[in-house]
């Protein structure tokens, strides 16, 4: 017999610890990584480029109509084409984080990415991380896990990552930014940021990485268990 494969949500704001522990769940289990935030990036990275002015222009609809975005695993990473183009570390700049909570919040921007995301995972055997995966992508999902971690923890990751790049930020203006983001992720019409009430909420203040991938692994085997997979 072979085994049921599932749909995993993994909803949290930024820098609660989504992306590591989605790539390594999949990783364990087999499955593919989607990386929905890196998709908003990489859109977002297109308008930037293309010069649109007031991202509720009209033509964004024809450019986000118009764009490839394939997530490629390479070497347990994610590699992240726009139209081709590897724009994996360029959607990480300080410019496309700040623009990318306007240009997500555009209803149409959403539809055709929300349809790819359907269309990626509908076969199952899929870790998909965001903000809207449990209420709007798939409120099927077989596993919902909601993350959250303190301001102090989140703002604490993003500085050690970020230092990992060679750059050095304040600990103060981390915390501001990230405040920023999520009242921006969670107040917006579309599709804001928003537990599902069937998600498990874990808390990773206070949890190493393999602590979390532990947890979202060990609650897939019991989905598997329970449905006799
Ligand atoms: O996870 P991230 O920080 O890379 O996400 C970038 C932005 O994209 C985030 O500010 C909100 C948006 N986003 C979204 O609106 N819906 C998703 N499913 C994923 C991300």
């Amino acid at each position: 017999m072979t085994q049921r494969k599932l749909v995993i949500a993994i909803d949290g704001p930024a820098a609660s610890g989504k992306s590591t522990t989605a790539k390594l769940v999949a990783a364990r289990l087999g499955y593919l990584h989607i990386d929905t935030g890196a998709m908003y990036r990489a859109i977002t990275l297109k308008v930037l480029r293309s010069g649109l002015q007031g991202f509720y222009s009209k033509r964004i609809v024809e450019l986000v109509s118009n764009t490839s975005i394939e997530l490629q695993p390479v070497n347990g990473s994610l590699k992240i084409l726009l139209d081709g183009e590897d724009v994996s570390e360029s959607i990480r700049s300080p410019e496309v984080t700040t623009a990318v909570s306007s240009v997500s919040s555009i209803r149409q921007v959403r539809q055709v990415l929300v349809n790819e995301q359907r269309r990626i995972g509908k076969q199952g055997g899929v870790v998909l991380e965001g903000r809207d995966i449990g209420t709007v992508v798939f409120p099927d999902a077989d596993l919902k896990i909601f993350m959250i971690a303190s301001i102090e923890a989140r703002a604490v990751r993003r500085q050690r990552e970020l230092r990992q790049n060679g750059i050095e930020t304040n600990l103060e203006t981390l915390k501001g930014e990230i405040r920023q983001r999520d009242e921006k992720d969670s107040t917006r019409d579309e599709s804001p940021l928003k537990k599902a009430d069937d998600a498990i909420e874990l808390d990773t203040s206070d949890m190493t990485i393999e602590q979390q991938v532990e947890f979202v692994v060990r609650k897939a085997q019991e989905r598997l268990k329970a449905t006799g997979s």
